[in-house]
């Protein structure tokens, strides 16, 4: 899907605007994320940490998740805001492999500033999938 800049801009400044609700009373590292999805929707999501720290979760899951449980699976683009421009980690980009793998990211800082432009095969090549539950 050809996303316009406009678009992307929009996306990037939603993320910017969730990262205010980050709770990160632990590692102070605020990340505000915003995925758009095929039938036009943005769903936002923010890193929610916990006193128990494995509990937390990042701002990526939040938003695909939220996506999943309101019925959405195709996703166009996703933006992720943090003070520095940070990649997603790991846990995040196999969970958007699971609905795509053409599905844009887009890195910025905390001033809206793009760092990288990439995809989630970008992210994650031969990520893990459905197929490789098949038995041999
Ligand atoms: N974090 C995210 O929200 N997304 C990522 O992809 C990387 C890390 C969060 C998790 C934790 O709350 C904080 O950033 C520091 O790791």
């Amino acid at each position: 899907m050809k996303i316009t800049d406009e678009t992307r801009n929009n996306l990037i400044q939603s993320a910017l605007e969730a990262r205010q609700w980050a709770y990160a009373p632990y590692s102070h590292y605020k990340v505000g994320a915003a995925l758009l999805t095929a039938s036009g929707r943005v769903y936002d999501g923010v890193n929610v940490e916990n006193a128990a720290y494995p509990n937390g979760i990042c701002a990526e899951r939040v938003a695909v998740f939220k996506a999943v449980s309101e019925g959405e699976r195709e996703f166009s683009a996703i933006a992720v805001v943090t003070s520095n421009g940070g990649s997603p980690c790991g846990a995040c980009r196999q969970v958007l492999s699971e609905f795509g793998q053409d599905t844009l990211v887009y890195l910025a800082d905390e001033q809206g500033e793009i760092y990288r432009e990439t995809t989630v095969a970008g992210l994650l090549p031969d990520a893990f999938g459905c197929e490789d539950l098949k038995e041999a």
